[in-house]
């Protein structure tokens, strides 16, 4: 007798007629080939079964065999009518080509941008339903609305809202890192790892592009939103206005009292220096104090330290005539954010020739108000002495005093 063959990773119902068909990705190290992964990464297709059938977003390549196992079983014999390219980046659109040759008649719907993006990624022309913003696509007694939201992630990224349930498929916006663990739904799952994944995500991913995020929620906030599908994280069914506040709040820039101390050194003398600026914060009863050696920790998690507290103080030394690299490394990606709001105390170390703390200058200035020097500032000829780390105290207590809540 044949044996029968159970799909454990069937669809999951998400909400009348409307289908989950995400994957799981617990194999790749680095997403965009830079962020750790230590939770791995989802990422989110869905299904609607209409009058039409339509797919919202596809997945990376890599994950199309289970992807594609599920949509057959779950269109049973249907055609496949749509397929929405919210966002073309390939960790979304990676299985578009395949998908192509597998439903020769589907149609892909996007804006211009889009149709611009698929024939440069894949090659792929025709078949295209072009929308535009607020545009709708009829479903058969209901319909999709688009909505464009310019480089939250990329200039052709839109979302699309499901008048009738009032679903939002968000793509990259309200997306986290992180696999699902057990839990595909936000009362499902562990929300203060699902919070930090989904800031942590925030600020690397989409960061840069805070003040285009905002204009982006004011126009998911014209919508009656009761359920949130990404394309990355969780579904938020029992919270959606909570993700949309926090959202704001990260775009916004808001900061909480904290300071990062973020050091680059080779034998710990610069090292020595920054514990002593790290020392001083906590005595003066600033929390927290998050100390973080540029060379081992990920950049992703020190940016999102950085983004969320308003004090950053950093220690580097200098290396062959420049700031020593991971630190350099560091305040170009910090630049490329275009951070605010915010204090920066700095302490540089050399033997011969000082370089570093002139780059770290250069970084303050350059960004015109954003970053606010505290005093003093410091450099420190090969080890710290009694009077270099009688600086470090001061350095510390007036950062403490200059991100506390009043
Ligand atoms: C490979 C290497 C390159 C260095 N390049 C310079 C330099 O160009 N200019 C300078 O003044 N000091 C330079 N230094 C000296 C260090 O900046 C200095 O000793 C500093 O105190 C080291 O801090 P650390 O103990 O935290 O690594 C270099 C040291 C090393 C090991
Ligand atoms: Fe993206
Ligand atoms: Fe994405």
């Amino acid at each position: 007798m044949a044996r029968a063959i159970c799909d454990t990773r069937d669809a999951v119902k998400v909400a009348d007629s409307v289908f989950w068909i995400g994957v799981c990705d617990r194999e790749t190290d680095k997403f965009e080939g830079m962020w750790d992964l230590p939770h791995g990464m989802a990422y989110n297709s869905y299904l609607i079964k209409a009058e039409k059938t339509v797919l919202i977003d596809t997945v990376k390549g890599a994950y199309m065999d289970g992807f594609f196992s599920r949509l057959n079983r779950l269109l049973d014999g249907l055609p496949l009518d749509y397929a929405v390219i919210n966002h073309v980046e390939p960790d979304h659109s990676g299985a578009l080509a395949l998908l192509r040759r597998l439903y020769p008649e589907v149609k892909l719907v996007g804006n211009a941008k889009t149709a611009e993006m698929l024939k440069n990624f894949y090659g792929v022309e025709g078949g295209f339903v072009e929308v535009k913003e607020g545009g709708t696509l009829d479903l058969g007694g209901r319909r999709l609305v688009f909505v464009t939201v310019p480089m939250v992630h990329w200039p052709e990224s839109m979302v699309s809202y499901d008048e009738t349930n009032g679903i939002l498929f968000s793509n990259d916006i309200f997306g986290g890192f992180g696999a699902v663990e057990g839990g595909i739904f936000d009362d499902e799952a562990d929300l203060n790892l699902v919070t930090e994944e989904m800031m942590r995500y925030y600020v690397n991913i989409v960061g840069r592009f805070s003040r285009q995020a905002l204009k982006a929620l004011e126009k998911v906030r014209k919508l009656n939103v009761s359920m949130i599908c990404p394309a990355h994280g969780p579904i938020w069914r029992s919270c959606p206005g909570h993700v949309i506040d926090i959202y704001e709040k990260w775009s916004r820039q808001e900061t909480e009292e904290g300071v990062v101390v973020v050091y680059g050194s080779m034998y710990g003398n610069t090292k020595t220096a920054s514990d002593a600026i790290a020392r001083s914060i906590a005595q003066a009863g600033v929390k927290p104090v998050r100390v973080y050696d540029a060379s081992r920790s990920n950049m992703s998690f020190i940016t999102t330290d950085v983004w969320k507290y308003r004090g950053l103080v950093l220690s580097c030394c200098t290396y062959n005539m420049e700031a020593f690299p991971p630190i350099a490394a560091l305040l170009r990606l910090l630049e490329n954010k275009n951070m605010t709001g915010r204090r920066i105390g700095l302490c540089g170390t050399y033997s011969w020739a000082s370089a570093a703390l002139k780059e770290m200058q250069a970084f303050v200035e350059r960004s015109k108000g954003g970053w606010k020097l505290v005093d003093p500032t410091i450099d420190i000829k090969s080890r710290p002495s009694c009077d270099d780390l009688e600086m470090c105290g001061q350095l510390g207590k007036n950062m403490a005093a200059a991100v506390r809540d009043i």
